[in-house]
């Protein structure tokens, strides 16, 4: 089974990734956790370079195109094999990130970003996604709490995070069928039993 998460940054998405994968671990199952843009030597190198503050004249065709080639790298490498083997993968964000942050965040056409995200893919896509789903006033308040600075991806403005976020409930609005959205504003605890729920129901569809 494939499972990614997707959100806005602060969304607690990786705090939710975590649980369940700890879940699924004492359950047995062999599992993969992967934290995108990352996950192999060549992706790890790619993501400092996306990630860089100083890195502020980056186009946004680079930018779409390091990321996918990042993914493109993790796919062939270590998620395509694991789930050949019938291993779990869980992804901290995926492909939709590119469509919600590149296409609808950055305006870059969506039949382009696609068919890019078709190539690096190969068609590999996730079982289930899960969207934790919080409001842009949210990031501020989370990120001044942790006191943390901001990364290059992280400067861009307010009007972008809302793009983003109108993305991502179009993305889930399309396919009902792969996306499952959870109220990031509920207790970490609560997500986490929504999230286990859905997975459950996901797994079960899978094995009839
Ligand atoms: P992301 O991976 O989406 O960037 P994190 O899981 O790293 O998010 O969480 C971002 C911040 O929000 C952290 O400081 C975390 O403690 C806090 N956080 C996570 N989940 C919740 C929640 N349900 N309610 C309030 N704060 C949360
Ligand atoms: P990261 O520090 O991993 O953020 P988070 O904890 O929120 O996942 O940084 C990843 C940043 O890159 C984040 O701002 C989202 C952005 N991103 C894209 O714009 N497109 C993509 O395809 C991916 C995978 C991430």
């Amino acid at each position: 089974m494939f499972i990614s998460f997707e959100g806005l940054d602060f969304s607690g998405k990786s705090t939710q990734a975590k649980l369940l994968v700890e879940q699924l671990r004492q359950q047995r199952h062999t599992v993969h956790f992967i934290r995108e843009p990352g996950g192999t030597v060549i992706s790890e190198k790619i993501r400092d370079i996306l990630l860089d503050k100083n890195h502020l004249e980056m186009s946004d065709a680079a930018e779409i195109l390091l990321f996918s080639a990042s993914r493109s790298q993790l796919v062939q490498q270590v998620i395509a094999p694991a789930l050949q083997r019938g291993d779990v993968v869980v992804c901290d964000r995926y492909c939709d990130s590119t469509t919600a942050y590149q296409g609808y965040g950055r305006g870059l056409g969506l039949e382009d970003v696609q068919t890019i995200n078709r190539f690096a893919t190969g068609g590999t896509m996730p079982d289930l996604t899960i969207l934790v789903d919080i409001p842009i006033e949210e990031i501020e308040r989370r990120k001044t709490k942790a006191g943390l600075t901001f990364d290059r991806m992280e400067s861009a403005g307010r009007a972008f995070y809302e793009r983003v976020r109108q993305g991502y409930h179009q993305l889930a609005a399309d396919d009902p069928g792969r996306w499952f959205r959870v109220d990031g504003m509920l207790s970490i605890e609560t997500i986490q039993k929504e999230i286990r729920k859905a997975v459950e129901k996901k797994s079960a569809a899978l094995a009839r």
